[in-house]
């Protein structure tokens, strides 16, 4: 064992890394959600992090940055292929986001999972001191809690799916479901964005298993097939720092770079904004779509409203995002050609991410945000959009089909992204909500949102967990 008394392992190590041109390896901190969540927790405990360097091949030894210790895993070309393009986004991601792309089962992929998740526990076990907690994240990592477990029984181990977890009914399609499912019951707590989700790991344990649950708590078989340790799976939806959010939204530089991007859209009534990573799980399309149908039957019009939509690259050797990619761009393309007018562009699509400071002012920007996923763990864009509308105005339009519907509702517009009609009328009704009906779905967003931000997210997981009982090793 290592010294460490909580050890976050995550596919993505909170770094990116470039090589130097003397072949010489730099980093630069990557402020993603789950690190600000995680940074004072782990300056606190004497905190490791392992995740994968982000390049091929590319070696490190582990570093402290920040009061953290980082720990990078390094992948091959082939294990970046197989683990994380395969087995991670082309079989996982589709599956457990109810098949809206179809999964591909490759028995060279799972193989490569198997393999690069023994590396992640065999580093998180190196790190980890006796005792320690470990905090496992997300699908690219579901055989690691059972695989530390094997090695560390003293270890606390805890996991978090940052995504749906699907029926059992589409996850039984899977012929690794039960391998998945004893490696994720290694943990002592399974955390899920939602009720929903954990019910579903429920269901499946049940049909998949032998072992007897009660409730939200699985009952593990001791090695006389006597009844051994608990696994407890419930609910704790992710958010944002939203703090942060509000008071970047708040300052001089993003109210006048939020005045500067209506101005050169050309000051129309309605700004609607759509941000998401340029993924099939999105909806980006039903909204194009239904959008290019308000303007087809003269219910919107380019000189009064346009539609930002930021799509972020998004794992580009993946083919189903290559394609969707292509379907976007020719929708945009058409739609464009066919309502556009010299200085009115219908839709202004902008393949890029930008850093928070433009998202905020985008946010601010923009009358009403569209969040029209067919499937999304919880969607973390409704929230920041909320976070950063200390002005009371703005509408969420926000699918029924995510995480942070189950939490915000009855704040958002909601919708059906796959009943185009129903989404047109949502549109139309956001666009011409009176300011007062404005202010009134916002106060009781943001009472939800500033009040429940990531830091309680990951207090409240991690008391859960530590609270539960310790085992020693001889046991
Ligand atoms: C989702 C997943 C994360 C992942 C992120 C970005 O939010 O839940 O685990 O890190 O997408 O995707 P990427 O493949 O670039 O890490």
């Amino acid at each position: 064992g290592g010294e460490y008394d909580l050890v976050v392992v995550a596919n993505r190590l909170p770094v990116d890394f470039s090589v130097r041109s003397d072949g010489g390896v730099d980093w630069q901190r990557s402020p993603g959600g789950l690190v600000t969540a995680l940074e004072p927790v782990m300056q606190q405990a004497d905190g490791a992090w392992v995740g994968w360097s982000g390049a091929p091949d590319l070696a490190h030894e582990p570093f402290d940055a920040d009061e953290m210790r980082l720990v990078p895993v390094t992948l091959s070309q082939a294990e970046i292929e197989r683990y994380y393009e395969g087995f991670s986004n082309d079989t996982l991601w589709p599956l457990y986001h109810d098949v809206v792309a179809t999964p591909t089962y490759h028995r060279q992929w799972w193989d490569a999972y198997r393999r690069v998740n023994q590396r992640f526990a065999d580093a998180a076990a190196a790190q980890a001191a006796e005792g320690a907690v470990v905090w496992v994240h997300d699908y690219q990592l579901q055989l690691v809690p059972k695989m530390l477990r094997d090695q560390r029984p003293d270890l606390r181990i805890g996991f978090f799916d940052h995504i749906p977890f699907p029926p059992v009914e589409l996850f039984q399609q899977l012929p690794w479901r039960r391998q998945i499912i004893e490696g994720l019951l290694g943990a002592d707590l399974l955390g899920f964005q939602r009720g929903g989700d954990a019910s579903n790991f429920i269901r499946a344990v049940r049909r998949l298993t032998d072992y007897t649950t009660r409730g939200p708590i699985v009952t593990m078989t001791d090695e006389d097939g006597g009844p051994g340790r608990h696994v407890r799976a419930a609910a704790f939806p992710i958010s944002i720092d939203s703090t942060r959010f509000d008071e970047l939204a708040r300052t001089p530089e993003v109210q006048a770079r939020a005045k500067e991007i209506r101005a050169d859209l050309g000051d129309p009534e309605v700004v609607m904004l759509g941000v998401d990573r340029l993924d099939y799980t999105k909806g980006i399309r039903h909204r194009i779509k239904a959008y290019g149908e308000l303007l087809q039957d003269g219910r919107l019009d380019v000189e009064s409203s346009t539609l930002v939509q930021v799509a972020s690259p998004s794992r580009e050797n993946v083919g189903a995002y290559q394609e969707l990619r292509e379907h976007v761009e020719v929708l945009v393309g058409h739609i464009n050609g066919e309502f556009g007018e010299l200085g009115h562009s219908a839709i202004h699509y902008l393949h890029h991410s930008y850093p928070p400071e433009e998202m905020a002012a985008l946010y601010l920007a923009a009358d009403v945000m569209l969040v029209t996923s067919l499937r999304d763990g919880m969607n973390l864009v409704a929230k920041e959009y909320v976070a950063a509308r200390s002005d009371e105005q703005g509408v969420l339009l926000l699918s029924e089909f995510t995480g942070a519907a189950d939490e915000l509702a009855p704040g958002p517009v909601l919708v059906n992204p796959h009943d185009i009609d129903g989404l047109k009328d949502a549109i139309v009704q956001a666009a011409k909500m009176d300011p007062k009906e404005q202010r009134r779905r916002m106060r009781r967003l943001r009472r939800k949102v500033m009040n429940d931000d990531v830091a309680k997210w990951s207090d409240s997981f991690l008391g859960v967990l530590t609270a539960m009982p310790r085992r020693t090793s001889h046991v």
